[in-house]
């Protein structure tokens, strides 16, 4: 077999059979085939896309390319859930806990962040303390014990699927359904869960920009689980504006932490629930719906869930007085109002753009060896829909690095909009894929 035949093939909007893409997979994560080819053929499934079958085909062989996770020693369906990210999405902090304190095993292997604000790692690494390295030994004895632990993917999970990210964010060939689907997807189906929630964010400060795209991202990353025998549920939800008020990592756990407490932003707590519900139930410890959602309110109302929250924090060697003591998290020196110039309703808060503020105050990373200061972000006061009116804080900026204060604030202002007419929020959840 030869990889010019491949890529000939692709040009040629014919389709690739799983001998032909486990052989390119096989060979590129070995370092038998330049990089060059590889840029070529992902230029032409770009172009010529891939079908159903050749998708699943593509994940199984980059899922095969690393190490594949056996968690079969943890008790019970272990159901992992997926975002494809947004700004504010904390969801992970509030939503592990939860799930695991009514009975759920949540054996998650997380990312970091880039760009916007910090993954999940970054966030829970606010905690003193906190760890998110522990061998597959403390993972699968932890969610034992505990039903509950987050680690760091490993550089040996999915190895094809680092060399081909690093090579289609050069070659303009990132957005491609088949190629995004089939690149979260591998590492999903690696680490281990046998079943997948997926939550797909849209809109302004979403990968997916539209409700079109999102939806077909879904279908494809559902039919890809189906396909290698996990029950894979897929949700859209909004990403238009940031999710609940709080944007940046030491922040953001004190948004997830208050939800817990019963006191979450509405946007928040619903996707919370709505989630946790299906985590349930994908995990067969609710029949339905509707009794995983009970079991969910349930947890956080008898104060379950954070007790949860604190045995994890423990588990891994973090600080689990933070949970009662939020000056025990990283703290910015500064925090700064921000007004609004305008009376009126708040008709749009580009997520994107508080995203980026957020970064410039060092929340995010701008490049891969940025060194994020986990006590910086932004707490906004208002969201869509909201009456301000001029001179009324929009939100506060928590910052050290007071020089990037002004082309924080500049971008911040100019993520809003108001108008005269009031404009009703988004709908927080658009749709389920099945
Ligand atoms: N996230 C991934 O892991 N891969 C993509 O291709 C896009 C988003």
């Amino acid at each position: 077999m030869r990889v010019y035949d491949i890529i000939r093939k692709k040009r040629d909007q014919q389709k690739l059979s799983k001998a032909e893409i486990d052989f390119f997979v096989e060979k590129y994560s070995i370092g038998e085939i330049p990089d060059y080819q590889v840029a070529a053929l992902l230029m032409a499934i770009y172009i010529n896309k891939m079908d159903k079958e050749e998708t699943v085909y593509l994940t199984e062989a980059m899922m095969n390319s690393g190490e594949v996770i056996d968690l079969s020693d943890i008790d019970g369906i272990k159901v992992d859930k997926h975002s494809t990210g947004g700004v504010g999405d904390k969801t992970t902090i509030a939503l592990a806990p939860l799930v695991a304190a009514c009975g759920a095993p949540v054996a998650k292997m997380s990312g970091r962040g880039l760009g916007h604000t910090g993954g999940t790692l970054d966030k829970l690494e606010a905690i003193p303390g906190f760890s998110i390295e522990m061998d597959s030994k403390k993972f699968i004895d932890s969610v034992n014990e505990h039903k509950i632990a987050v680690c760091g993917q490993t550089a040996s999970i999915a190895v094809a699927d680092k060399k081909m990210y690093a090579l289609r964010d050069v070659t303009a060939t990132v957005d491609n359904i088949s190629l995004i689907a089939a690149s979260i997807m591998c590492k999903k189906l690696a680490s281990g869960a046998n079943a997948i929630l997926l939550d797909v964010k849209t809109g302004d400060g979403a990968f997916m920009k539209t409700l079109d795209d999102s939806f077909e991202l879904a279908k494809a990353m559902v039919d890809i689980g189906c396909g290698m025998d996990r029950e894979t549920i897929g949700m859209i939800t909004d990403m238009d504006e940031p999710l609940g008020f709080a944007v940046g990592n030491s922040l953001e756990v004190i948004e997830a932490i208050e939800t817990l407490k019963g006191n979450g932003p509405k946007d928040f707590v619903l996707l919370c629930e709505t989630l946790g519900s299906y985590m349930l139930v994908l995990a067969k410890v609710a029949k339905d719906f509707d009794e995983g959602l009970n079991m969910i309110r349930e947890a956080i109302t008898s104060g379950k869930a954070l007790e949860k929250l604190r045995v994890f924090i423990e588990n891994q060697g973090g600080d689990k007085n933070v949970v009662d003591d939020y000056t025990l998290l990283p703290q910015a020196s500064k925090i700064i109002p921000i007004k609004s110039n305008k009376s009126g309703y708040i008709s749009k808060i580009e997520a994107e753009e508080v995203g980026i503020s957020a970064m410039i105050l060092g929340a995010g990373r701008e490049t891969k060896d940025d060194i994020l200061d986990l006590s910086a972000g932004i707490v906004l006061e208002k969201k869509v829909g909201d009456y301000v009116n001029e001179g009324d804080i929009l939100a506060y900026m928590h910052l050290n690095k007071e020089e990037k204060f002004e082309q924080a604030k500049e971008r911040f202002i100019n993520a809003y909009s108001i108008a005269e007419e009031k404009i009703e929020p988004k709908k927080l959840i658009y749709g389920v894929v099945t």
